[in-house]
């Protein structure tokens, strides 16, 4: 059998590490050489993760002499400091954070509330959505997985806009399960606070907002319809397409529901076989024919949509699990086509249902 590679996790205690974890745990090309935590450092794995049969103890910092590849799973602008070191000393590196996902690092002031710290490095991330990306990430040296609400709403609306099928305004209002903030308790997700209700939040602008305009925009660029011409003339925005994204904070532990309004510009027909056309072959992704629940996806590396309309707008559903193919099964999938694996390695999991 070919060497295993050696891989760490930093973060490896919080909700995407230890997703990432999970699954590295079982993957045949990989071993989990290094697990970091400050919290947990100098604890046995054993402390996190008290399921699964591996010997160690936490770091407080990944060491990545001789590792292949880092999984960083800390929140935003903690790990874009120490990417840069990480590459330098081999390794390549999976980012599930926002660090690297936006091109353009004028953009990340506004967003992150700091001048990106390794705005040299933004040219080499490659944006780690395998639908849309496959032929740059293999032998990536760095991937910026992207958010579990741009994930979704991406691949909702992708088929539409590479088919210049949607108009150039789109509405995405988005519910996710607690676990899309993370582990560590604050106000807005304690459970006495989330139970029994639901909210939207972030109504000025939330962060997943410019991910999603840069991927649809650039579709629009890479079609050459007179439909994508349309919507680019009908923009407001010089060609960029109007995204306007409201998330909701739902009562449930895991899961993503997108469902995206947008100004049908062609026949449902049309629209449906754009979708079945663009997700043809692809492994995760699947056109459904009734509208997608979370608990469908749950657990997997699923991404759910249907495609629907009522009077001139389409609806287009998309269910996901946040910390799968939200978050660390889409890190795992990016891996494993940056590195030569079979893209569904350590990803095909049982259904769970109900
Ligand atoms: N949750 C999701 O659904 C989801 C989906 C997509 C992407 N992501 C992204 O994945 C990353 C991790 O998210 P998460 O949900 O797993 O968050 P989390 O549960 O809060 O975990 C955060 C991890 O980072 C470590 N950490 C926190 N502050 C740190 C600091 N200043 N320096 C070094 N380590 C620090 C924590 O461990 P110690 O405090 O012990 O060091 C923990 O391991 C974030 O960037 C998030 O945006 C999350």
């Amino acid at each position: 059998m070919a060497k295993r590679l050696k891989a760490a996790v930093a973060g490896a205690n919080g909700y995407a590490g230890m997703t990432l974890v999970n699954l590295l745990s079982r993957h045949p090309g990989v071993e989990l050489e290094q697990l970091t935590s400050r919290s947990f450092a100098g604890k046995p794995y054993a402390s996190v993760f008290p399921l699964l049969e591996l010997e160690g103890e936490f770091l407080s910092e990944p060491v990545p002499d001789g590792i292949d590849v880092v999984f960083s799973c800390l929140p935003h602008n903690v790990g874009a400091g120490k990417a840069g070191g990480w590459l330098a000393a081999g390794a390549r590196v999976v980012d599930m954070s926002a660090d690297f996902r936006l091109k353009d690092s004028s953009q990340y002031p506004k967003w992150y509330r700091q001048e990106h710290p390794a705005p040299e490095l933004l040219a080499k991330a490659v944006f780690g959505l395998p639908e849309l990306h496959e032929r740059e990430l293999a032998g990536a040296e760095l991937i910026a997985a992207p958010g579990c609400y741009s994930t979704a709403a991406i691949l909702a609306l992708a088929p539409a806009v590479a088919a210049g099928l949607a108009g150039a305004d789109i509405i995405v209002d988005a519910k996710s399960g607690v676990s899309g903030s993370g582990r560590s308790v604050s106000m807005g997700v304690h459970f006495s606070e989330v139970n029994e209700s639901l909210g939207a939040y972030a109504i000025e602008g939330h962060r997943h907002q410019p991910e999603i305009v840069q991927e649809l925009t650039a579709l629009t660029r890479a079609v050459d319809s007179p439909h994508a011409a349309a919507t680019r003339r009908s923009s407001p925005h010089g060609g960029e397409l109007t995204v306007t994204f409201v998330p909701h904070l739902a009562p449930m532990t895991r899961g993503i529901l997108a469902t995206c309004y947008f100004d049908l510009k062609g026949s449902l027909k049309q629209l449906r076989d754009a979708y079945r056309e663009f997700y043809a072959g692809q492994p995760f992704t699947r056109v459904v024919p009734q509208s997608p629940t979370t608990k469908l996806a749950s657990h997997s590396n699923l991404c759910l949509v249907n495609v629907a309309a009522q009077n001139e707008k389409a609806v287009v559903t998309a269910a996901l699990d946040n910390l799968v193919k939200g978050a660390s099964g889409q890190g795992v999938e990016c891996f494993n086509i940056a590195f030569g694996f079979d893209r569904k390695t350590a990803l095909e999991t049982p259904v769970q249902w109900p």
